[in-house]
């Protein structure tokens, strides 16, 4: 009995490492290129998209998602990235389309990125939030996540969320909750606005600047998930309009909350790291600060 132990144990070790290799996909398993020509390394796990002058690059995923937590490491151009636009983003396809957007904005060699956060509902953008961020980008990877579920899009970094954008369709914003979106990452040239405004240009003499994805994984959190990746908060209010196929988010009659963690450590990110934020910028806004912009 006490011999036949050790091997139980193999064969336990053995059937449990067979399972999760079996059901492990590459990243290169779920995204295909959409333009340039990106180096896939690791076993098709790391994608480097190049930017240079003749051309930008960039991939998608091959599903869609109707909500979804999806994580990204990604590893910056390091040096004079000046001018350069680094993404990570989803979005639905047409008119009026929805849309959630990481982007990093390069800077000349030794001054800090931005990270660029913005939300499309329906087509409405201008929701632009605005931070440094805590280490070098440039130096190793990091995991940059979206959490988009019926209540809330939270934007994390290295886990630790840095932006709430919560479902206040129950005073009139929109909130995206019916159009499936797809994750994108894209390399691009932007020098005339993003790079201390559009005053440093992109020194073409630098290129190929790279940018290199890993690890790309996407959950799907429809209305029902139970995944706490999902994020869901228990005390939600139900869907108003929630019929036989389950809610979608839509017509929720309450604002939901986020958990105490999610909102404490929110706030003191956006304390120490947040450059812009579009709720206080009254000049912008003349007409009034946009109504979610309240309390
Ligand atoms: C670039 O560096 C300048 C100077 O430190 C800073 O003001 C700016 O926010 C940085 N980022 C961008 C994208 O311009």
């Amino acid at each position: 009995m006490v011999s036949s132990q050790p091997c139980l144990l193999c064969a336990l070790v053995l059937l449990a490492f067979i399972a999760v290799s079996s059901t492990a996909a590459t990243m290169m398993q779920n995204i295909e290129i959409t333009g340039g020509k990106p180096t896939i390394r690791n076993g098709g796990n790391v994608v480097d998209l190049r930017l240079e002058q003749s051309s930008a690059s960039g991939f998608q995923s091959k599903q869609e998602y109707l909500f979804a937590r999806v994580d990204m490491q990604i590893k910056l151009p390091a040096g004079d990235s000046a001018g350069t636009v680094t993404t990570f983003y989803m979005s639905s396809q047409g008119n009026a389309h929805d849309e959630i957007d990481l982007e990093f904005l390069g800077n000349e060699t030794g001054q800090p990125y931005v990270l660029h956060t913005n939300v499309y509902a329906q087509g409405n953008g201008k929701k632009e939030m605005q931070f440094y961020l805590w280490f070098d980008p440039t130096a190793a990877y990091h995991t940059y996540s979206i959490l988009w579920n019926p209540q809330h899009i939270i934007f994390y970094v290295d886990r630790r969320p840095i932006r709430v954008f919560t479902n206040k369709q129950a005073v009139g914003v929109p909130f995206p909750t019916s159009q499936p979106m797809r994750v994108y990452a894209s390399i691009w040239n932007a020098d005339d606005w993003a790079t201390q405004g559009g005053r440093v240009k992109t020194n073409w003499a630098n290129a190929p600047f790279i940018a290199s994805y890993s690890n790309f994984r996407a959950i799907p959190c429809p209305s029902s998930s139970k995944s706490p990746l999902c994020g869901q908060q228990p005390s939600a209010p139900v869907s108003a309009t929630s019929s036989s196929g389950g809610g979608n988010g839509q017509g929720l009659k309450q604002v939901p909350t986020v958990d105490d963690w999610t909102r404490k450590m929110t706030r003191l990110l956006q304390r120490k790291y947040m450059i812009y934020n579009y709720c206080a910028d009254v000049n912008r806004f003349a007409q009034g600060l946009p109504p979610e912009c309240s309390n």
